[in-house]
């Protein structure tokens, strides 16, 4: 299982804060937002993730993670993607490092209380995503369930009149396939390669698994919902349930910096 995060976008909802830093490197509390999907993958035991930059911020991400967990035998690894073509180009992107692999791709700005360790673990094949009921779900991608048999009835991004209170959040489980299924998908009439797109693809396959999350779930996509998630990490101590060799690495990156610091005075 390799792991990937989206980090590029414009983040132009964030104004003026991300004409200045990538949204993804916006503090949530106390460390760079980034630093939660990543202890997601750390978590789940992933050695090898991908992280997709926008061209103009990727040397912060490389100065910022570049080392970081190369003590601990875990290979970070950076693409640029030049323009934001879609949520799906990140599996083109990936395509040499994916190499045919399983993958788990979170958002750069989602932030997740549960813990994924088990589905990532217990993943074989086909697509594994999550649902979450939310009172807005016409932000987001939505997944509607048949009233019985719970089986997904469909799928859409966005949808002006959702069929379901159901929101799917920004980690996508997909089997090796993800990149042959991008390679066949069209602009949506934004502009964008969906990854709903690729959801459909395993829904009619019949390899969709949709799973209902119960934990707090941010996308931090607003000034808003930046802050609740800021005030959420605090009040439930999301840095202290990372993963232990995440928070060592960042103490230990911490006193490195110091030191240089130091060091010039
Ligand atoms: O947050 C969950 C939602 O994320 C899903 O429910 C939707 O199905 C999915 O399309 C996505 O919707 P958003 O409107 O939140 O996507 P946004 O354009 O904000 O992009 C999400 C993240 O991915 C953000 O951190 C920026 C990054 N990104 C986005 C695009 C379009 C890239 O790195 N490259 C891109 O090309």
């Amino acid at each position: 299982m390799k792991g990937i995060i989206l980090a590029g976008g414009t983040g132009t909802r964030l104004l003026p804060c991300t004409a200045i830093a990538s949204k993804q490197l916006l503090p949530v509390y106390d460390r760079p937002m980034i630093f939660y999907p990543l202890n997601t993958l750390v978590k789940a035991g992933i050695k090898d993730i991908l992280i997709i930059v926008s061209p103009e911020h990727a040397g912060n991400y490389l100065n910022l993670l570049g080392s970081l967990l190369e003590r601990d035998g875990i290979n970070v690894s950076f693409k640029v993607q030049r323009s934001p073509r879609g949520l799906a180009d990140a599996y083109l992107l990936a395509e040499d490092f994916l190499d045919g692999e399983p993958s788990t791709m979170i958002l750069g700005d989602n932030i997740f209380q549960d813990d994924f360790s088990e589905a990532i673990t217990s993943f074989e094949k086909g697509g594994r995503v999550f649902a979450v009921k939310v009172p807005d779900p016409e932000r987001f991608g939505v997944v509607e369930f048949h009233p019985e048999t719970q089986n997904v009835i469909s799928i859409e991004e966005k949808p002006s009149s959702p069929k379901s209170d159901y929101a799917i959040p920004g980690i996508y489980i997909f089997d090796g396939r993800a990149t042959e299924i991008a390679k066949g998908l069209k602009p949506s009439s934004r502009g964008e390669l969906e990854i709903v797109d690729i959801h459909k693809a395993y829904l009619e396959q019949n390899a969709l698994d949709v799973r209902i999350l119960e934990g707090a779930w941010f996308d931090t996509g607003t000034h808003d919902s930046l802050l609740e998630a800021s005030v959420f990490a605090r009040e439930a101590k999301l840095g202290d349930a990372f993963a232990p060799i995440l928070n060592e690495a960042i103490l230990e990156h911490n006193k490195e910096i110091k030191r240089h610091v130091a060091l010039k005075q």
